[in-house]
């Protein structure tokens, strides 16, 4: 497998160049993409999709209402964006063509329906302009299915005409939020399906690696306790009401709250057997910093959570110097993924 390590020696004042650099973030839940255009902005999809059988009354429909769609000869299928609105319309979950941070094997629509996101987001390339994408670390259940995703979306941005890179997703986050401390600190992203880890030196990757818990874990184990038939009143709920700094004061947040603790406890434990067990680590001879992202990390109070979580327990193995939020949780592994493309390209 190729080196996803390039260490990028960019100076910051050059991100803002326009130069053909894409960044494509391919998420459980979104797919993000930064391309310097406008600064730190970024552009999404909802990585889902809805199927209605093929009729000339449903098609008339989304057409009226302007949604993106594709038909076959069986189904019409409403994909990235307006998936969200024609699901409820239908009272009904979308489809999901990733879990867990790669492809589902269990959807047999999910790369048709992530070709079809992705040439929205990024058409046919004009020459051969490079691509880091994001791709999950090594964890429990990814090792082969890992390879498997990284070739296909690699094969498909190629045929795109791209020169297509994949890029750790926790690295990215390094490559985003730590140019000032020369790519050295810890980046976590939370995301729907995965939690990604990657802890830098002078942007060398040390340690990386994913935990299959995020958001969608959160949502399924909470739904499971209390009975409720589907996620989506969860989802809802903790993406509109949670506040991790207060006492929850009903049971679906109480749950919420239990399910985030679990998540937050795993993540650092791993963390801790990551350094104990790490003989490869050079000495680091000043603290770290730690930068967190990702959707799941969006809520009130998360900061002050995660520090609980780390501060509690046995000393941790290496000395942090902050914690902090990333600039822009949602959009910080595209634009790592896009800081990476840059410097591919001078
Ligand atoms: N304000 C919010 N509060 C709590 N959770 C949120 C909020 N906004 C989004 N989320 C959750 O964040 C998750 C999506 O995060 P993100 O877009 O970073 O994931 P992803 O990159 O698509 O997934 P992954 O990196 O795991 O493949 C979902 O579980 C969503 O419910
Ligand atoms: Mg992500």
């Amino acid at each position: 497998m190729e080196n996803k390590n390039q260490a990028p020696t960019i100076k910051p004042e050059s991100v803002s160049t326009k130069t053909g650099a894409i960044g494509l973030d391919i998420g459980t839940s979104r797919i993000v993409v930064a391309d310097g255009s406008n600064g730190h902005e970024t552009r999404t999809e909802l990585n889902a999709f809805v199927a209605v059988p093929s009729s000339e009354m449903a098609e008339n429909m989304l057409r009226q209402r302007n949604m993106v769609y594709e038909r076959n000869c069986k189904n019409l299928y409403v994909y990235g964006n307006d998936s969200d609105f024609f699901a409820s319309f239908l009272d009904t979950d979308a489809r999901r063509p990733m879990q867990f941070g790669l492809l589902n094997p269990r959807e047999e629509m999910s790369q048709q329906i992530m070709q079809l996101i992705i040439k929205r987001m990024v058409p046919q390339a004009r020459k051969n302009e490079t691509l880091c994408f994001s791709v999950p670390g090594k964890g429990e259940g990814v090792s082969g299915n890992l390879v498997y995703h990284e070739a296909v979306l690699k094969s498909f941005l190629q045929s795109l005409g791209y020169n297509a890179k994949a890029i750790n997703e926790g690295q990215a986050v390094v490559f985003s939020e730590l140019q000032e401390e020369n790519f050295t600190g810890i980046g976590i992203s939370f995301g729907g399906g995965m939690c990604n880890v990657s802890v830098s030196l002078m942007s060398m990757p040390m340690i990386s690696f994913s935990i299959p818990k995020g958001g969608d874990y959160i949502d399924q184990s909470v739904a499971e306790v209390l009975g409720e038939s589907n996620t989506t009143k969860v989802r809802l709920h903790k993406e509109e009401n949670l506040d991790l700094s207060r006492a929850p004061k009903d049971d679906l947040s109480r749950a919420i709250h239990i399910f985030y603790e679990d998540l937050l406890q795993n993540l650092i434990e791993r963390l801790r057997v990551e350094f104990s067990r790490s003989g490869k680590l050079p000495k680091v001879d000043r603290p770290l910093p730690i930068v967190l992202a990702g959707g799941t990390a969006r809520p009130v109070g998360f900061l002050q959570k995660f520090e609980s979580v780390l501060r509690s327990g046995e000393e941790f193995p290496i000395r942090i110097s902050d914690v902090r939020m990333a600039k822009k949780p949602l959009g910080t592994t595209a634009h790592g993924c896009y800081i990476a493309a840059l410097s591919e390209t001078r």
